[in-house]
């Protein structure tokens, strides 16, 4: 029996209630009142944790990184280089001759098991990597110095020695936190006991940035990463670091690394938060923490939107009010989506409609990928704007005539317009007669790590001699 064809209803009867969604997406648009305000609770916020009695109770850390001098450019010889704290782990292998930079590396997968497990199941993998890597690479029977970019937000007590005080991002291994990560990183290697390694320096990746920049340009006094995770540092006169307990030779400066990231945590943020943000700190592996991250950067964007989305679809807003299973899941709507559809220029919107497709969409029109469009514009604009009140804020605590400021991280670098909405906010917000420019770093991690155990060895064999 064949059934008559069926008569097409048209799927989107009603028109599109533009009130009904500015009413839904107003709250990710804030005013320079409001960056303002966050401006100058932020700077509260540095300052405590810089003083020495205020350091204990502050939720921005501001940890000093023994690293006290930007790379001349006349460092040398071959380094192996770590870089763990992103989606993937990288040992690289650089070579370093005056401003000549050679890099080889290889990227090996943190499965999540591992993320999730033991820290010595980590360490064990991140010495196997290695191995492999000096196996590859012709290194066995050597001890290259190594520099260790670990992303994560730690206490140091030295150059070499930085202790793990809270997992960030999507990690959360067992007994690393309050342990010392290169006695970690060292005890792994001696269980394996076929290669070995020494770990001179660790920094974070916010510092790569900064001293990878540095060596070619010598304004550079912020580091950025706008990634999977949010961070700055910054060149700091030690009479500001309180609890400074290193040498005071010249120069009178040590690079800070703020862990902005946890800006927010004791409510500083709650006035400028959306429903939307609540849900997915709630539903993250460390609800109440990094906060300020969390509006930001992009282990999180791509879910804000999400879930911005799926409040449209159910109020019938977007897609007719038929969403789907994938446009439903957690984490299902990445951060490089936000990207891919704010590239649609034109109104073809090929890059949309294929996100579309991936998620499995039933049924969409124009007016939806202007609509998705939108609601991505909205949010990874706060985003910027967010950041821009936070290097602002620096710039102005700095008060340099003119610094240049190394970013890194995907959000960063593939974002269409991160960059111009960066610019734009931090002129309005800066103070007058300071200049700055956003430079992107390039491979921070692996360069920056280098240089900064470079350094250190040359110190390590000047006091051999
Ligand atoms: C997280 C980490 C921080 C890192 C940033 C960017 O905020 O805590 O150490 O710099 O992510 O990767």
């Amino acid at each position: 029996i064949v059934s008559p064809p069926r008569k097409r209803q048209n799927p989107f009867p009603k028109p599109i209630d533009t009130e009904a969604i500015e009413n839904i997406v107003r709250p990710f648009i804030l005013s320079d009142d409001d960056y303002r305000k966050l401006m100058d609770s932020m700077l509260e916020n540095f300052n405590k944790g810089l003083g020495k009695e205020t350091n204990a109770s502050a939720r921005v850390k501001m940890f000093q990184t023994y690293v006290k001098s930007v790379p001349d450019g006349t460092e040398s010889g071959d380094f192996l280089a770590l870089d763990l704290g992103g989606t993937n782990f990288r040992v690289l292998l650089i070579s370093l001759d005056g401003k000549e930079v050679k890099m080889e590396s290889k990227i090996y997968l943190i499965p999540q098991h591992i993320m999730l497990g033991s820290g010595v199941q980590l360490f064990d993998h991140i010495a196997e990597c290695i191995f492999k890597f000096m196996k590859d690479h012709d290194l066995m029977g050597k001890t290259l110095p190594l520099g260790f970019t670990f992303s994560f937000p730690c206490r140091q007590i030295g150059l070499d020695r930085a202790v793990l005080t809270n997992w960030t991002k999507g990690f959360k291994c067992e007994g690393v936190e309050g342990n010392d990560i290169v006695k970690l990183l060292h005890e792994a290697i001696e269980r394996r006991g076929d290669i070995q390694v020494n770990c001179l320096a660790v920094i974070n990746d916010t510092v790569g940035a900064l001293m990878s920049c540095a060596h070619s340009d010598n304004s550079c006094a912020i580091g950025l990463i706008l990634g999977t995770g949010t961070n700055a540092c910054y060149i700091e006169r030690l009479e500001n670091v309180e609890l400074w307990d290193g040498d005071w030779d010249e120069p009178q400066q040590v690079i800070i690394n703020t862990e902005w990231g946890a800006y927010g945590d004791d409510g500083a943020l709650d006035f400028v938060k959306t429903e939307y943000d609540r849900k997915v700190d709630k539903h993250s592996i460390n609800p109440g923490k990094q906060v300020y991250e969390k509006m930001i950067s992009g282990m999180y964007m791509g879910e804000i939107v999400r879930l911005v989305l799926v409040k449209l679809c159910k109020h019938g807003l977007i897609f007719g009010g038929r969403g789907s299973e994938e446009l439903s899941t957690m984490g299902r709507f990445y951060t490089k989506y936000v990207s891919e559809i704010e590239s649609d220029v034109n109104d073809h919107f090929k890059n949309t409609k294929q996100v579309f497709e991936d998620l499995m969409i039933p049924n969409h029109t124009e007016e939806d990928c202007r609509i998705v469009q939108h609601v991505c514009c909205l949010i990874s604009t706060r985003a910027a704007y967010l950041a821009s009140a936070g290097i602002a804020c620096l710039l102005n605590k700095m008060n340099r005539p003119d610094v240049a400021v190394a970013v890194d991280g995907s959000l960063y670098r593939f974002h269409p317009h991160f960059h111009d909405l960066m610019v734009e906010k931090i002129t309005q917000l800066l103070n007058p007669g300071i200049k700055f420019r956003l430079m992107l770093s390039h491979d921070g991690s692996g360069k920056g790590a280098a240089l900064v155990a470079a350094v250190a060895n040359r110190v390590q064999q000047q006091k051999k001699q």
